[in-house]
């Protein structure tokens, strides 16, 4: 019996793996998170838009931040590892979509922990998504990091202090995802280390509403789907 996490991309199925495609059409059941029954979720909009003839079996996954927010996430990843087990049998190949990677912030990572803890013999499998940040870096920049310029993956729900670290070193590229509530403060940061020319934001990527523009412009409230790019300082020759 074998449970793989599926990246679907940031929301285009153009955006799919070919590995990708043919795990969700050869799974036995697609599973795909939502935040409620009768939601469907963004990993569930792509595989409709890939394979019109899949019904995805939605696993209600609640979102959150801070403790109560853990806590209720794997409350909700224990429920559905438990709704799940219900579903496989012996043998059987199941496909989790997931948004971007399964790997990195995912909802997978906690569900096949516990799908793990039910059914011991169960074995995890994970096919690589595009992630939401490389769509952006493509819609903005044919040259994001070179030579020996390091990368900063960061969170706006994070701490300032990362924040601060990561946009304070001007050698690195950053990229932010969970913007959130941060956005006036990455804005601060940015323009404090002289870095607005070099960062961009977009948000929705990947879908109809996909919208991108330079960090300065952007308005400050954005939805939960954004993420945020600055390249390295790069001193003219
Ligand atoms: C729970 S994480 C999921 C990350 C995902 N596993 C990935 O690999 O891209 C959610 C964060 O990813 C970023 N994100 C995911 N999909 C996005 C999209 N379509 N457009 C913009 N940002 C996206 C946002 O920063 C969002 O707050």
């Amino acid at each position: 019996m074998r449970l793989t996490g599926v990246g679907v991309g940031p929301g285009d199925p153009g955006l799919v793996t070919m590995a990708a495609f043919e795990e969700i059409r050869s799974a036995m059941v697609v599973f795909a998170p939502s935040l409620a029954a009768a939601a469907v979720g963004r990993a569930e909009t792509v595989v409709a838009k890939l394979v019109p003839s899949i019904t995805c079996h939605r696993v209600v996954f609640p979102m959150g931040r801070g403790r109560p927010g853990v806590e209720a996430r794997r409350a909700a990843a224990a429920e559905a590892a438990e709704q799940m087990a219900g579903v496989m049998i012996e043998g059987g190949r199941y496909a989790f979509v997931t948004l971007g990677d399964p790997t990195l912030y995912s909802t997978f990572s906690l569900v096949a922990e516990y799908a793990k803890l039910r059914l011991p013999k169960l074995e995890i499998a994970v096919i690589p998504g595009v992630m939401a940040f490389q769509r952006l870096l493509a819609l903005s920049t044919a040259n994001f990091l070179d030579n020996d310029e390091p990368l900063h993956l960061v969170l706006g729900i994070g701490s300032d202090q990362e924040l601060e670290r990561a946009i304070g070193d001007r050698n690195a590229g950053v990229v932010i995802y969970k913007v959130g509530s941060a956005l006036p403060r990455i804005k601060e940061l940015a323009r404090e280390f002289g870095r607005s020319a070099d960062a961009v934001a977009g948000w929705l990527l990947g879908t109809e509403e996909e919208t991108v523009m330079p960090l300065p412009l952007v308005p400050d409230e954005v939805p939960y789907l954004a993420t945020v790019a600055i390249r390295p300082t790069r001193e003219p020759d």
